[in-house]
This record gives C-alpha cells, structure tokens and sequence, in this order.
C-alpha cells in the first residue's frame, strides 16, 4: 500500500520536524514551501537526519494551478497541511495577508484532495480557538471562544471549512485537526530547528538568542497575573513530540481508526508552566544565565491555558515524552549550532 504524503509548509519549524517522523515512521515523503518563512537548509537538515532525499517542490498552496500539478505529480495518499502565516501580531496589521495565506490555501488543498481521490488531511489548529478559557485545563470539548486577532482567528475557520467539508463529503475525506500548545526545541541533532526572522515574537527563540548574547535581556511580559508567580503560564510541547503526534493521527485516519470523519486532539503535556519557570528551567538545563527583567503585559496575551490531553493519550495513543529540561537543552544546542558558539 502506498503511503504518499503530501507536507505543505514542511521547510518550515514544526513541518521539518514532522517530516523526520514521518520518513521514519516509513512514509514516502513530498515537503511543498514557498519557503516564506522559511528556508530550504531545513530541507537539507531533514535528508541528512534521515539519510533520504526527501523531494522539495518550492510552491505555494495559495497557487491552485501550481499544487494541481503537484498533485498530478505524485500519488498521494495523505496530507498534512502546515503551510500558514503565524504571528499573531502581524495577523493584526496585515488580516487580508493572513485570510489568503490561511484560508485559500486550505480551501484549495482541499479541492484538490476532492479533485484527486486524495482522503486523509491532518491540520495544524491552535490552542488559541480556545481564547482565554473559563476552566482549566481545557479538552477538546472546552466551548471556542472570540479568536482575539486574525490568526486564531484564521484556525477557527479553518476548522469550520474542515468540519462543513467532511459533512458534504463523509466518504471522501477524513480529517484530524491537532491543536497545538506551545511548540518548543528542536531536533536532537541540532539539524533542524525554529528559525525565527528578525528578532524573535515567541519566548524560547528569544531565551536562546539572549543566552547566545545576540539579545541583551529577555523582557517579560506581565508580571502581574492571577498565577503564583505573577507571570503568564502555557503549556509547552515539544517539536518532536508533537511531530510523533502528526504520525499517530496519520496512521489512525489510515488505518480506518477513526471514530467520526472529524476528529480533534489537544496536543500538548498537560502541565502549565509561567514563563519564569521556563527561563529558570533554561538556565537550569544549560547553565547559561538569560538576563531577564519583567514588563507589561503584551497586548492580546492571556494569562493561562494548559491542556487536558487524556483524549489524545488514549486514542491516539500518543503521549509528549520529552522533559521540559530536555527540550529546552535542545533549543539551545541548535541555537549555537546556528551561531557556532561551542
Ligand atoms: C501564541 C498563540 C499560539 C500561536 C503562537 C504563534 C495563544 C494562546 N497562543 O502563542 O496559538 O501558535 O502564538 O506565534 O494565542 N513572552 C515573554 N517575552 C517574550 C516572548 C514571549 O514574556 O519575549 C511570553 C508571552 O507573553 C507568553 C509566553 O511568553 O506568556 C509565550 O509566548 P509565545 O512564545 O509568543 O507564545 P504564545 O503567545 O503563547
């Protein structure tokens, strides 16, 4: 049996790592990238981990003729689509850029999977559909909040169009949406990693580049909310981890595993930290200091949300393995990797 898939968005952080699990899980791997955001070095991190030459087709979703072809091209039999614009912040600025990147690209995935005989699609959602949640930790039935900016807005369409889709075509098409926590680390080869442009929106890029003394002071923002130590706690998952989690939905939806054509998991470790437990386990981990001082709050942040992943635990039998000190002793081994600190 074939097991084609289709990676959009796989030079990116969390696709190059999914596509090491996934080759050697044992599929047969196509990484498409516009390489926006992204570079194709990540590409080349993913053959040498994996010894293959996993094809790159530089494309972009958002071209319905471009990614036809690609179609024609290969037999897949799955997809697992990442390509997607992610700052939130940006998402403010620029909504229509985000809409299309988004949105379009989602929409044409999915007429082509329609178009070729193409069944299975794992989605890359977010722990932001929940907003700032009533109850914590929150499970997969937690009632979907306003999104507070056009990215989450964006995952909370995007799971609308995946749910109405399989409704209209419950024989063609089976989905599973993964919401994401916080994706950290990197590969323990130092490989592959999160490549941030400019300087870094989310903490841990911002905690390595510090200690690699590219930043001078990590700020904190917040230190006033409702936590024991005053700053905001999220629930951070490894990249591989969460890769593994890519294949446990693959082989599920393969497998005829599925117990309806939409399915949803929380992917994360089911543990909260605040963002000073996290530099303290930093520093920790590496025995590097991260000079640190708290500010405000940064607008649009919500103070806590960790996940409840016992639904992920038992049917996907899947579970985050990393600790939090081994992962983020692996972020920092591919940040002086990046910047030949030794
Ligand atoms: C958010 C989204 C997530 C999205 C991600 C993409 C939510 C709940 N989460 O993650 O879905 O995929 O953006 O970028 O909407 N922090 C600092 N100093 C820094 C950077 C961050 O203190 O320099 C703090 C933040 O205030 C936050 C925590 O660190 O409390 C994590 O921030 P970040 O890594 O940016 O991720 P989220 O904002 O949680």
């Amino acid at each position: 049996m074939k097991k084609s898939v289709l990676v959009t968005g796989g030079a990116g952080f969390i696709g190059s790592h999914t596509a090491v699990e996934l080759i050697e899980a044992g599929y047969d791997v196509v990484i498409a990238d516009n390489l926006s955001n992204s570079e194709a070095a990540a590409v080349e991190g993913v053959r040498k981990i994996t010894g293959t030459n996993v094809p790159l087709e530089v494309a972009d979703c958002c071209d319905r003729e471009a990614m036809d072809a690609l179609f024609r091209k290969y037999a897949f039999d799955s997809v697992i689509h990442f390509a997607a614009s992610k700052a939130v912040g940006e998402s403010v600025e620029k909504p229509l850029l985000y809409y299309r990147n988004n949105i379009l690209s989602l929409v044409n995935i999915l007429e082509l999977m329609l178009k070729h005989g193409v069944k299975n699609i794992v989605f890359s959602s977010s722990c932001t559909v929940y907003g700032e949640p009533d109850k914590l930790p929150v499970t997969e039935r937690t009632p979907r909040k306003k999104a507070n900016s056009p990215y989450g807005n964006t995952k909370q369409i995007a799971e609308d169009i995946l749910k109405d889709t399989t409704i209209a075509h419950p024989d063609a098409l089976r989905v599973i949406a993964l919401r994401y926590f916080n994706p950290i680390g990197a590969h323990p080869s130092a490989l592959i990693g999160e490549l941030p442009k400019g300087v870094p929106g989310n903490l841990v890029p911002y905690i390595t580049q510090t200690a690699a003394s590219l930043r001078e002071c990590l700020s904190i923002f917040g230190g006033d909310y409702d936590t024991p130590d005053g700053s905001a706690i999220r629930d951070y998952i490894d990249v591989t981890d969460l890769a593994k989690a890519h294949v446990a939905a693959m082989s599920r939806m393969r497998e005829g595993k599925s117990r309806s054509v939409y399915e949803i998991f929380n992917i994360g470790t089911g543990k909260g930290l605040s963002v000073l437990e996290l530099v303290d386990k930093f520093e920790r981990a590496t025995g590097v200091k991260v000079p640190h001082k708290i500010v405000g709050r940064r607008a649009g942040d919500i103070e806590k949300i960790w996940a409840d992943t016992s639904y992920a635990n038992r049917e996907l039998g899947w579970k985050a393995e990393k600790t939090t000190e081994e992962t983020l002793a692996s972020a920092w081994a591919w940040e002086k990797r990046l910047r030949s600190i030794e």
